[in-house]
């Protein structure tokens, strides 16, 4: 029996959001191979270790798995061992568990901050490693990386709070030349369409980056894509393989983040998405190619805006670990594909253990 520990909430803007992935990981993790550890993250970045996974219900986002904040616990740097422990500090009792599954989004839980608490706590764990998370949050390093590898993507510009207090007005001219209106504005690293906005007009897109610079100190102006949203979910390691496309159908201007959560019909997911085999297997080839350049590894759900009229495509971003209620996109994407949401969890606490071992084989000393 593998002890898993779940690792949910955080310090991020999608605390809530993780709470109801998390909810449907712990009931969907099969009780004859696993036990579970719940470890709740509070929105101060404080662990908490729960005694038992208990769902509760939400006002917005139906069942969620509870964070009752109690004691105060450690993470121990196991050293060679191959256990992550964590301690009480009042009782100085601690757990041992085998493979930690990240179930968090955004902010220091899918940037890399936290894989780099559990290389160094020297446990297997779910998802990208530190690199793969770190470009993967950042959508301009992301952008830069696609585009060496022959990936499309929407055009845009960084701009920088010194920069825009200094010389706006040019900015503002120089992205209306070169991109024109509509145009969109977010912050480079952000999720769940926080920050993000729409700008059609010169007043707008001033209040629109002054908006996304409250979270972010980069942020990116891009070119409005008339388009329809199409998602990919890669799964694997150095060899992933792509799921069937789905498209997000968003019932507001953009897919918002009312669109996304609050509003129950602001959005309709379609598994699969209603394109062509040959632009379909298109699609699915530049997931795989984006994955590898953004060196992930475990899982990343890869999103496509498709151009209308056109069918030009381009990639907008990945997530590496994106949303994973039993009614998000990824799972439903693979579940399309032939691998059930147990199934899917089964797989990727395999890979988690794979890469350890691979990584655990090297010499870090001469
Ligand atoms: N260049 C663009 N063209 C058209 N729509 C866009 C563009 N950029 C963002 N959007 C809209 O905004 C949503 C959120 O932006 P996105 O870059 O995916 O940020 P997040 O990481 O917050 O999901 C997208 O799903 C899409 O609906
Ligand atoms: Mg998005």
């Amino acid at each position: 029996m593998l002890s898993v520990g779940v690792l949910y909430g955080g310090k991020s803007g999608e605390h809530d959001v993780s709470l109801c992935s998390a909810a449907s990981v712990v009931m969907n993790l099969n009780p004859a191979k696993y036990s579970v550890v719940a470890i709740g993250i509070d929105r101060t970045g404080s662990w908490h270790v729960q005694d038992r996974p208990e769902i509760v219900a939400h006002p917005d986002f139906g069942k969620v798995l509870a964070l009752h904040k109690k004691g105060s616990w450690l993470v121990n740097h196991a050293g060679t061992s191959r256990k992550i422990e964590l301690i009480d500090r009042e009782s100085g009792s601690s757990i041992a568990l085998d493979v930690i599954f990240p179930v968090v989004h955004g902010t220091y839980c899918e940037d890399g901050t936290l894989q780099g608490l559990l290389e160094l706590a020297n446990v297997p764990y779910v998802g990208a490693d530190v690199p793969g998370s770190a470009v993967g949050m950042d959508k301009d390093i992301a952008k830069r990386l696609l585009r060496d590898a022959g990936v499309p993507v929407v055009a845009w510009k960084a701009v920088f709070p010194e920069e825009w207090r200094a010389e706006k007005d040019v900015i503002v001219e120089n992205v209306i030349a070169e991109f024109g209106f509509p145009l969109f504005v977010k912050p480079a690293n952000a999720g769940s369409s926080v920050g993000v906005g729409k700008a059609k007009d010169r007043a707008s897109l001033e209040e629109a980056v002054e908006c996304a610079m409250q979270f972010d100190v980069k942020v990116l102006v891009e070119k409005a894509v008339d388009c329809r949203e199409i998602e990919c979910a890669v799964l694997g390691n150095r060899t992933p393989k792509a799921s069937v496309l789905g498209e997000i159908i968003a019932h507001h201007e953009f897919y918002s983040y009312e669109a996304k959560y609050i509003d129950p019909a602001g959005a309709t997911l379609k598994i699969p998405a209603d394109v062509s085999e040959q632009l379909s297997d298109e699609i699915r080839a530049a997931a795989v190619r984006a994955y590898k350049a953004l060196c992930c590894a475990g899982m990343a759900r890869v999103d496509f805006f498709l151009e209308k009229g056109t069918n030009r495509f381009f990639a907008n971003e990945i997530n590496t670990l994106p949303g994973f209620t039993t009614i998000s996109m990824y799972p439903k994407l693979w579940e399309a594909t032939g691998l059930s949401y147990p199934a899917l969890l089964d797989r990727l606490i395999e890979l988690a253990l794979e890469r350890y071992k691979e990584k655990s084989s090297l010499k870090t000393i001469l």
